[in-house]
C-alpha cells in the first residue's frame, strides 16, 4: 500500500516508521519544510534502529513538499496534522480535488469526533479516526471511530491495512477523547492534583504507578481489577473517597451499586463485569499471581 501522510511532527514521523516497517510505502507532508527535513532524518534512523541494521536498506519512503504531490496515487491518507479543528477541516477541503473516490483519510486526532471533522464535507463519507497512540511503530492499539455517515470500505480498508501492519484496531464510539484520552485525561488530572494540592514529588507518583498500577492494570485491565478488589468494597471505599456531583458521574455510581444489590459482587461471587464461575477461586488467583510476576519480571529486564 501506497500510504500519504500528512502532519510530520512526533506522530506523523512515528506513523511514517511503522508503515515502513511493516513493509508498506510512506509519503511524507508538513507545511513547514525544516520540520519535514528532521522527519526525514528521524524516520530514517528509527528504521535502522528498530531494523537493527544500521547501513542498510531502509524501504519505501520519502517526503514531499508539495500536498498535491504527496498524496498523488496514495492509497490511503493519514491526517497526523496539529489538533486544531479548523486546519484539519480546510486540509480535507484541500484533498477533495487531489485525492481518488476510494482512498479513505483518517485523523489521528486525540480530541475531535468524526462528526465535528468531517461533517458537510464532500468527502465526509470517507473521513474517520485512527487513533494512533504513542510511540505509534511501538504499540499495537489503533482506537477506530466512525460518524453515522462513514462508508463501511473506508472504515474496512483502514481497518484491514492497520490489520496487515501487525496492528490491534479497536472499533470505539464517535466521543470526544475516544477511550485512551478519556483514560488519560483522568489520569493526568489526578496526578496534577497531587503535585498542585498536596505537595506530592513527582517520583512518588510514578513510583506508584510503575510498581503497583501499571502493573495490576496491565494483567486485569480496569473493570478486570474491580471484580478482584470486590465491586461491593469499590462501593464503600468511593463513598468515603467523593460523592457523585454530575449527572454523568451518578449514573456511573448506580452502575456498580446495582451490581452490588444484585449479588455481583465480582470475583468473590462468580460474576462480575466478567463471568468467573467456570473455575474455582484459588486457580484464579494463581493464575492472576503468575501473570503479575510475569509483568514485574519484565519491567525488571526493561529499567
Ligand atoms: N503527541 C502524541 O503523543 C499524540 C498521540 C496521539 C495522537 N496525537 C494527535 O496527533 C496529531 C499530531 O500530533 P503531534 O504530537 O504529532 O503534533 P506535532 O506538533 O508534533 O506535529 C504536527 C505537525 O503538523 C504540521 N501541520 C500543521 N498544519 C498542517 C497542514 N495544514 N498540513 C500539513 N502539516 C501541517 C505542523 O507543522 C507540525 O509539524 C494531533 O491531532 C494530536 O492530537 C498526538
Amino acid at each position: 500500500m501506497k500510504v500519504a501522510v500528512i502532519g510530520a511532527g512526533v506522530m506523523g514521523s512515528g506513523i511514517a516508521s511503522a508503515i515502513v516497517l511493516g513493509g508498506h510505502e510512506a509519503i511524507v507532508y508538513d507545511i513547514v519544510p525544516e520540520v519535514l527535513r528532521n522527519s526525514e532524518k528521524l524516520i530514517g534512523s528509527l528504521i535502522r534502529e528498530m531494523k537493527g541494521n544500521s547501513d542498510g536498506e531502509l524501504g519505501e519512503f520519502h517526503v514531499e513538499s508539495s500536498l498535491n504531490e504527496a498524496v498523488k496515487g496514495a492509497d490511503i491518507v493519514l491526517e497526523v496534522i496539529i489538533e486544531d479543528l479548523n486546519a484539519k477541516r480546510e486540509l480535507y477541503e484541500q484533498l477533495t480535488t487531489y485525492i481518488g473516490q476510494d482512498v479513505p483519510v483518517a485523523s489521528n486526532t486525540s480530541t475531535f469526533t468524526v462528526e465535528q471533522l468531517s461533517k458537510d464535507l464532500k468527502i465526509q463519507d470517507r473521513i474517520l479516526i485512527a487513533h494512533w497512540v504513542n510511540p505509534p511503530y511501538v504499540i499495537p492499539l489503533v482506537e477506530i471511530a466512525r460518524a453515522p455517515w462513514t462508508s463501511e470500505w473506508a472504515v474496512n480498508k483502514i481497518t484491514g491495512f492497520l490489520k496487515e501492519l501487525g496492528k490491534e484496531p479497536v472499533i470505539v464510539p464517535d466521543i470526544p477523547g475516544l477511550i485512551v484520552n478519556r483514560f488519560n485525561s483522568a489520569v493526568y488530572r489526578e496526578a496534577l492534583r497531587l503535585v498542585a494540592n498536596y505537595n506530592i514529588d513527582p517520583q512518588t507518583i510514578d513510583l506508584v504507578w510503575k510498581k503497583h498500577l501499571a502493573v495490576i492494570f496491565s494483567v486485569t485491565g480496569v473493570l478486570g481489577t474491580m471484580d478482584y478488589v470486590g465491586l461491593d468494597t469499590i462501593v464503600r471505599a468511593a463513598s468515603s473517597l467523593s460523592s457523585p456531583s454530575q449527572d454523568e458521574d451518578v449514573k456511573a455510581a448506580s452502575l456498580i451499586i446495582d451490581k452490588v444489590s444484585r449479588g455481583e459482587l465480582g470475583v468473590k461471587s462468580g460474576l462480575g463485569f466478567y463471568p468467573y464461575s467456570g473455575s474455582d477461586r484459588l486457580s484464579l488467583e494463581l493464575s492472576r499471581a503468575h501473570s503479575i510476576r510475569g509483568v514485574l519480571k519484565c519491567l525488571e529486564d526493561v529499567s
